[in-house]
C-alpha cells in the first residue's frame, strides 16, 4: 500500500468512526421506548394511609396514568376509579378495595344515598358495603382488587393497590389484557 492508499484508507475509517459516533444516539433514541419498561396498569400503587380511611366509610380514589405508545407520552389521565373501604377490627384484610366500574356495563358505582351502601346509578345496581350484589342486575358483585398486605395497627401504613379492568357482564370476573 503506498502512501497515497495508505492516506485514503485512513480518511475513510476516520469518516466511518465519525458516522458511527453520530448515530449511535439516534439509535438509541428511536430504541428507548422499546427498551423501556412500561407502566401497565398491574402495578400495585400507593393510594392512601390507613389513618386517611374511617371504617364503615368507603372513600374513592382516581388512577391516574400517563398513556404511551412506543414513541408518544400522552398527559396523564384518569383511567379507573377505586373504593377503599377499612375494615373493622380484626377482619383477616384491614382494608377492602373495590373497582368503581360496574361489572354490568361499566357505569361509575357510587356510594349510595344511605351510605350503607353502593349504588350504580345507570340501571340500579346496589351492592353492599363489601362489593356483594343485592339485586340480580349486576351479573357479579363489584370487582376486588388485590392491596398489599400491611400492620393493621400502623396508621401510616400506605394502602397500596393493584389496579385491573374486568370484562362486563359476566358471572365470572375475567381480567381485561
Ligand atoms: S351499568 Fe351498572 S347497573 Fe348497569
Amino acid at each position: 500500500m503506498n502512501r497515497r492508499q495508505w492516506f485514503q484508507f485512513g480518511a475513510a475509517a476516520i469518516g466511518a468512526l465519525i458516522g458511527l459516533v453520530l448515530a449511535v444516539p439516534g439509535v438509541a433514541y428511536l430504541l428507548s421506548p422499546l427498551l423501556k419498561r412500561r407502566t401497565d396498569d398491574s402495578d400495585f400503587r400507593t393510594l392512601a394511609r390507613l389513618g386517611d380511611l374511617v371504617e364503615g366509610q368507603p372513600r374513592s380514589f382516581s388512577i391516574i396514568e400517563e398513556q404511551r405508545d412506543a414513541w408518544v407520552s400522552y398527559p396523564a389521565t384518569p383511567v379507573g376509579t377505586v373504593w377503599l373501604v377499612r375494615q373493622p377490627e380484626g377482619a383477616s384484610e384491614p382494608v377492602l378495595a373495590l373497582s368503581a366500574e360496574c361489572p354490568h356495563l361499566a357505569c361509575k358505582i357510587k356510594v349510595s344515598g344511605d351510605g350503607k351502601g353502593f349504588l350504580c346509578p345507570c340501571h340500579a345496581s346496589f351492592f353492599e358495603l363489601d362489593g356483594s350484589r343485592v339485586n340480580r342486575i349486576s351479573p357479579r358483585g363489584m370487582d376486588t382488587l388485590e392491596v398489599e398486605p400491611i400492620d393493621p395497627n400502623d396508621p401510616n401504613a400506605e394502602i397500596r393497590v393493584k389496579f385491573h379492568r374486568f370484562r362486563t357482564g359476566t358471572e365470572e370476573k375475567i381480567p381485561l389484557a
